[in-house]
C-alpha cells in the first residue's frame, strides 16, 4: 500500500534534475507550502477582516484586482524570493517579470485563481510552474522567460477548499498533500493521482459565453444535449480541474470569435486563460496523470509562447474526453 511520499522524497525521485536543481526544487516547493499555509489562514478569516472585496486597481489583464489577489502576490513573492531558488518571477498580477535573484529556475504564477469566488467564500487556488532557464540569454527578462517555457520542470497548485491541498508533479506522476493545520504541515495523501481509467462524464464550461465561440465549440456544446453527462463549473480553474482529475471530466474555456470590443465574457479571441501560469501547469499535471490538454487543435505544451501574459483557449481533462472534443470540433471545421 502506497503510504504517500513526502515532498522531499518526491523531489529526490524526480528524474532529470541536477543536484543543484533538486535543492532548488525542494526550496521552491517549501516556499509554495509556506505561502499556502499563510494564504489558508488569511482566507479563512478574510470575511471578518473585510478582505474579500476589490482593491480598486485594474491589472495588466484588464481585470478588477481583488484584495486577495494582491495579498497572494505579496505572500508568494516573499516566500519565493526567500527560497533563493528563483531567478525570474512572472505573475498574473504584474506586467513585467520580477528579478528575484540567481535561482535555478524561472517561475510563473497565478497567485490567486478564481478571484470571483472570494466574495462568496467559494474555492480558490494558487498555480505555479517552474521552468528551466535556457542557456541562451536574450538580454530581456521577458524574453528569457519565454525562451524557458519549452522546458517546464515542475507544476503545482494549492487548492483552498474544504481542505487545503497541494498538488505537485515533476512530469512523471502526480501527488497530493493536505494541510494538517494543527501541525502547519502538508502531509502526503497516499497514492499517485491519475484520471480514472474508465473515462469520465463531468463537463466544466461557461455556456454563457457560447454565443461568441467558434462554430466547432458551439457544435461540441450542442453534441452534449443528446448525451448523459454531469455539468459542474465553479468559476475557479483549480477547483474544476482538481474535481475532474479525481472523478474524470473535461474543462473547457474556448476562445471567442475574433470580434474585438464585444461586451462581456472574456472578450478575447484566444480565450481568457493564460498560457504560462494556468494552461501549461495544468497541462503538465494532466499529462502526468494520464490526461491531455489542447488549445482547440494542438497540445498546450506545443503552443509557441510569444508573450508572458499570452492567452490561450484551454480544453483539459480525461484523455478520451479531450479526444472526443477534438473529433467533434474537427467534424465542422
Ligand atoms: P483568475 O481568477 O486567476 O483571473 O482566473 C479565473 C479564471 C479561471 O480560474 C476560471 O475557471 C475562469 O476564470 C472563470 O471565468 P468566467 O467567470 O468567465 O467563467
Ligand atoms: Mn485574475
Ligand atoms: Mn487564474
Ligand atoms: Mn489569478
Amino acid at each position: 500500500m502506497d503510504k504517500g511520499q513526502g515532498l522531499d522524497d518526491l523531489v529526490r525521485q524526480a528524474a532529470g534534475l541536477s543536484d543543484g536543481e533538486r535543492t532548488a526544487a525542494m526550496r521552491i516547493l517549501a516556499a509554495i507550502a509556506k505561502g499556502g499555509r499563510e494564504m489558508a489562514s488569511l482566507l479563512s478569516s478574510g470575511p471578518i477582516r473585510g478582505l474579500t472585496g476589490a482593491s480598486g486597481a485594474v491589472n495588466v489583464q484588464g481585470e478588477e484586482v481583488q484584495t486577495f489577489d494582491e495579498i497572494a502576490q505579496e505572500v508568494f513573492t516573499r516566500t519565493l524570493r526567500d527560497s533563493g531558488s528563483v531567478s525570474l518571477l512572472v505573475s498574473e498580477e504584474r506586467e513585467d517579470p520580477e528579478v528575484l535573484g540567481e535561482g535555478a529556475f524561472h517561475v510563473a504564477m497565478d497567485p490567486l485563481d478564481g478571484s470571483s469566488n472570494l466574495a462568496v467564500s467559494g474555492p480558490v487556488g494558487s498555480i505555479f510552474c517552474a521552468y528551466r532557464p535556457s542557456s541562451r540569454k536574450t538580454g530581456s527578462p521577458a524574453s528569457d522567460v519565454l525562451a524557458s517555457v519549452g522546458t517546464p520542470v515542475m507544476a503545482a497548485y494549492v487548492l483552498y477548499s474544504v481542505s487545503t491541498l497541494l498538488v505537485v508533479s515533476f512530469g512523471s506522476e502526480v501527488r497530493q498533500y493536505a494541510l494538517e493545520s494543527s501541525r502547519g504541515e502538508f502531509l502526503p495523501i497516499p497514492g499517485v493521482v491519475r484520471f480514472p481509467e474508465n473515462g469520465g462524464n463531468i463537463v466544466s464550461l461557461n455556456a454563457g459565453n457560447s454565443s461568441r465561440w467558434r462554430e466547432g465549440d458551439r457544435h461540441y456544446l450542442r453534441s452534449l444535449e443528446g448525451r448523459s453527462y454531469t455539468a459542474r463549473y465553479v468559476g475557479a480553474l483549480v477547483m474544476d480541474f482538481h474535481r475532474n482529475l479525481l472523478k474524470g471530466g473535461i474543462y473547457l474555456y474556448p476562445g471567442d470569435l475574433p470580434k474585438p470590443g464585444k461586451e462581456g465574457g472574456s472578450g478575447h479571441p484566444e480565450g481568457k486563460l493564460r498560457l504560462l501560469y494556468e494552461a501549461i501547469p495544468m497541462a503538465w499535471i494532466a499529462r502526468a496523470a494520464g490526461g491531455e490538454a489542447v488549445d482547440g487543435h494542438r497540445p498546450i505544451l506545443e503552443v509557441p509562447p510569444v508573450h508572458i501574459h499570452q492567452r490561450v483557449p484551454l480544453v483539459v481533462g480525461t484523455a478520451s474526453m479531450v479526444a472526443d472534443y477534438l473529433r467533434i470540433v474537427s467534424s465542422v471545421s
